[in-house]
């Protein structure tokens, strides 16, 4: 097993937050990156958790700055890099979006190869790497990847974020093949669950939108591949301490259409309101398959349903009152809260709508 001290980048983040709580949960001594350690609100979830107090500190680094990341990995014998830049209604997608990305991830590498202490770099990737592609498959596994180009030229919603993550691991391969860095990607498709950050994460924006009647976000889940946030953090730390494991790993335990989602989530939560129908979405519509074999093949084992991925991140959004509440078996407006519903659907609409993987 690799031991202490780990770094993970983006630790204020959805993904981020919860492999950092695994981690410290197992014993790990963590060192947890964020742009702005004096930004509370993103860094009380991370220093109220448990054991948080004997076991992490919090350090400064952004992936637009090279050598940011030089002191924190220094040390470290492992690192997550699971930051990436989500300003999707950017100006300026270029500079903004593709170069921090791509630039960021070198820079972490070669803070690594500085280091000499760092034994493994897990790297979240992204199902938007695998299958933004004109022609469109049933079924993908981890030899596909997105069609950079086509992208570019389509200016889908997320094209940014697809192409930056794209290049991103491509540089990052390329990177650790010259500097013989031991590189491994996880490529999770849309994360579900409970969280721990006081903001909708971006991909329950995309993941409750049938719920919080966010239209714009259903053609997103028509034919979804979802994992749970604890399954794809569980999997960051089983990859970490599998010293035979090398390359990519798709982690996606359940595919399912808009219809499915809708109709498991109506029948254990009647007291909300979800349509029946969606405009310009076929009802026998098919499910498209992204396969795990391979992590599976490596010994792990998914331990979360479709269900619990729904009913706990619906719990969260409703202790954190994120979501309308229900009251008395009826739906109330959550008005204006802190982060209220409405925040949830102008200010991260355009972030969350990408969220997908
Ligand atoms: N959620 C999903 O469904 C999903 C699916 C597939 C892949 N992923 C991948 O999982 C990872 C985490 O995503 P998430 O859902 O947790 O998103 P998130 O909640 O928005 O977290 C992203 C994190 O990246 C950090 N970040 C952004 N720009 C940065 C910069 N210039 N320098 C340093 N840190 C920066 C943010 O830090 P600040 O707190 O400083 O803003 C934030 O903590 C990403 O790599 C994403 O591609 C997510």
């Amino acid at each position: 097993m690799i031991m202490s001290p780990v770094l993970v980048t983006g630790a204020s983040g959805y993904v981020g937050s919860w492999l950092v709580m695994k981690l410290l949960r197992d014993g790990y001594v963590v060192r947890a990156t964020v742009r702005d350690p004096t930004n509370v609100k993103k860094t009380k979830p991370l220093l109220d958790l448990p054991r948080a107090d004997e076991l992490l500190t919090i350090w400064k680094a952004d992936l637009g700055q090279d050598g940011s990341f030089d002191e924190a990995v220094a040390g470290c014998t492992a690192v997550f890099h699971v930051a990436t830049p989500m300003d999707f209604e950017s100006k300026d997608p270029e500079n903004e979006v593709i170069k921090p990305t791509i630039n960021g991830v070198l820079s972490i590498l070669r803070s690594c190869k500085k280091a000499r202490t760092v034994k493994r770099v897990v790297f979240t990737s992204s199902a938007g790497t695998v299958d933004v592609k004109e022609h469109q498959q049933m079924e993908y596994d981890e030899s596909s990847w997105s069609d950079v180009e086509f992208c570019r030229r389509v200016k889908m919603t997320g094209w940014m974020y697809f192409v930056s993550k794209t290049l991103a691991e491509k540089a990052a391969w390329d990177f650790a093949r010259e500097n013989g860095i031991d590189l491994i990607s996880i490529i999770p498709t849309m994360v579900v669950g409970p969280f721990i950050t006081t903001t909708m994460p971006p991909s329950m924006v995309t993941a409750l939108s049938f719920m919080t009647g966010n239209k714009a976000h259903y053609h997103i889940i028509k034919q979804a591949q979802l994992i749970h946030l604890d399954d794809l953090c569980a999997a960051h730390i089983y990859l970490l301490n599998r010293p035979e494991a090398n390359g990519r790993y798709i982690c996606s335990s359940h595919e399912a259409t808009i219809y499915d989602l809708a109709r498991m989530v109506r029948e254990r939560h009647p007291w909300c309101s979800i349509p029946k129908k969606f405009d310009g979405i076929e009802e026998g519509i098919e499910v498209v398959h992204f396969s795990s074999k391979r992590l599976l093949d490596l010994g792990f084992e998914f331990k979360h349903t479709v269900e619990e991925m729904f009913d706990e991140a619906i719990q969260s959004c409703i202790e954190k009152k994120l979501i309308p509440l229900p009251e008395n078996g009826k739906v109330v407006d959550a008005g204006e809260e802190e982060v209220g519903a409405k925040d949830i659907v102008h200010g991260e609409e355009e972030r969350a709508r990408i969220a997908i993987g």
